[in-house]
């Protein structure tokens, strides 16, 4: 009896491990289930025997069943282990190659640089129109020496603030995660009282759009949707006229990199404002030698013209790189050693939409993402004709961070485990 009960055990788990099982690689998981229905039971006996009998199987029973739940409840734990894994551990390799940067001395040197006066490189390049501005009030007409314009009084009074800046600046960057939880003081705050809105202890907009400027924005209109969020940022200055359907018309933040402030500080009054001269802008420097435009624009905008804290720009710079390394490493084989060659290494840099979308993660309860990514139909840009991406980025490892973000996978590298990643949602 014992055997036709294994037997058939054996069959009627067999089916059921078809049905209910995916994990057939684990036959042992199915094959226990109590079976009281296959005990025989004799109605000719008398009923005290019968009672006795009844109690032996009884005990068997409780036994065996006591026995077999104790497997049961063991293998139905393994299972659920099976079923939810654990969460994919950051690389520690990766997160210290993240950690270092490739361009530092040189960087350090070219702050020393112009924190002593000394230009040199740059005076041979275009990022010098702040000054030839100042060099143009400047009636002395020594424009292509510089440093001797330095003695001009009004020029003296920038060089004083852009030193302090850029020194203070300077100063604070370092690798400090906690920075995200600082974002809603250093960054919504100001917003919030230029804009005259009471924030008593909001510390959170309730939903943000961040607007990439990618061609696919062009495939869909998301228009109002985007402006239906409290907050919309927008990127690099990108056009919205004649685009209101696709992209929407509100903004709320203009996001963009020194670069852009660069190229309107030669315009009157450093114009900068396509959005309307109330809209806070908010900067990275990508070059130290840009805040020789942040000085002299600071002062002529309306709206905050913030620039990102130091030690936010460090945070963006370690996550992205992390993603890059390990895209590099899957997709070419090559060892990490060999990233820095392939990516530019010292001029590497994140894009500002993924800077952006931090951004949102910090001040947002919600953030949505509209045009990022890219298609084979899509123009780069949705506003330009710019052909191709540009190499010091890399936008796929961008869209794997992105992709993390928007499925829930955590830790996500360098960010605080106490830090709450709001939930992101991706527009295609
Ligand atoms: C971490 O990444 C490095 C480089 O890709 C790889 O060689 C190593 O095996 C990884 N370590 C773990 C524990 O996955
Ligand atoms: C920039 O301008 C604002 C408003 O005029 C001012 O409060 C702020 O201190 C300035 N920033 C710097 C670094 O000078």
């Amino acid at each position: 009896m014992h055997n036709d009960t294994e037997e058939k055990d054996g069959s009627e788990t067999e089916t059921i491990k078809q049905i209910i099982d995916p994990f057939s690689s684990f036959p042992h998981i199915a094959t226990v289930k109590p079976n009281f229905y296959t005990l025989p039971m004799k109605r000719t006996v008398r009923p005290l025997f019968a009672l006795l009998l009844l109690l032996v199987f009884a005990a068997t029973l409780t036994s065996r069943v006591v026995l077999r739940r104790g497997i049961l409840s063991i293998e139905l734990e393994y299972r659920v282990r099976i079923r939810n894994p654990p969460p994919p551990q950051l690389n520690d390799t990766l997160l210290h190659h993240a950690a270092v940067e490739i361009g530092e001395e040189k960087f350090k040197q070219e702050i020393q640089n112009l924190l002593d006066g000394n230009f040199g490189s740059h005076a041979r390049h275009r990022t010098f129109v702040s000054w030839r501005r100042f060099i143009h009030h400047d009636r002395s007409g020594t424009a292509a020496n510089i440093p001797a314009t330095l003695r001009s009084p009004l020029f003296y009074r920038y060089w004083l603030d852009f030193r302090k800046v850029l020194h203070d600046w300077f100063r604070k960057r370092r690798f400090q995660p906690g920075i995200m939880s600082e974002l809603t003081r250093s960054v919504k705050l100001p917003i919030d009282s230029h804009n005259k809105v009471v924030t008593k202890g909001k510390n959170r907009y309730s939903s943000c759009a961040v607007v990439g400027n990618s061609g696919i924005l062009l495939n869909r209109d998301y228009g109002s949707e985007i402006d239906a969020h409290e907050v919309v940022i927008r990127l690099n200055n990108a056009r919205v006229d004649h685009f209101e359907t696709k992209v929407g018309k509100k903004t709320s933040i203009s996001f963009m990199n020194s670069n852009i402030l660069h190229l309107c500080a030669r315009r009157a009054g450093c114009f900068c404002h396509p959005y309307g001269d109330h809209v806070p802008i908010v900067m990275y420097i990508c070059q130290a030698v840009h805040f020789l435009d942040y000085t002299a624009c600071n002062a002529s905008h309306k709206a905050p013209l913030l620039v990102t804290d130091p030690r936010f720009d460090v945070l963006c710079a370690r996550i992205v790189k992390y993603y890059s390394l390990k895209r590099f490493v899957e997709e070419s084989g090559k060892g990490l050693e060999k990233w820095g060659g392939d990516h530019d290494g010292a001029l590497f840099h994140y894009s500002s939409g993924m800077q952006a979308v931090m951004l949102a993660l910090g001040i947002c309860d919600r953030v949505s993402i509209f045009g990022f990514g890219k298609s084979a139909s899509a123009k780069h840009h949705y506003h330009t004709n710019q052909k191709a991406e540009l190499h010091l980025h890399d936008y796929e490892a961008e869209y794997a961070f992105y992709r993390d973000l928007v499925d829930g996978h955590r830790p996500i590298p360098f960010l605080e485990d106490r830090f709450k990643v709001p939930p992101v949602v991706m527009y295609h």
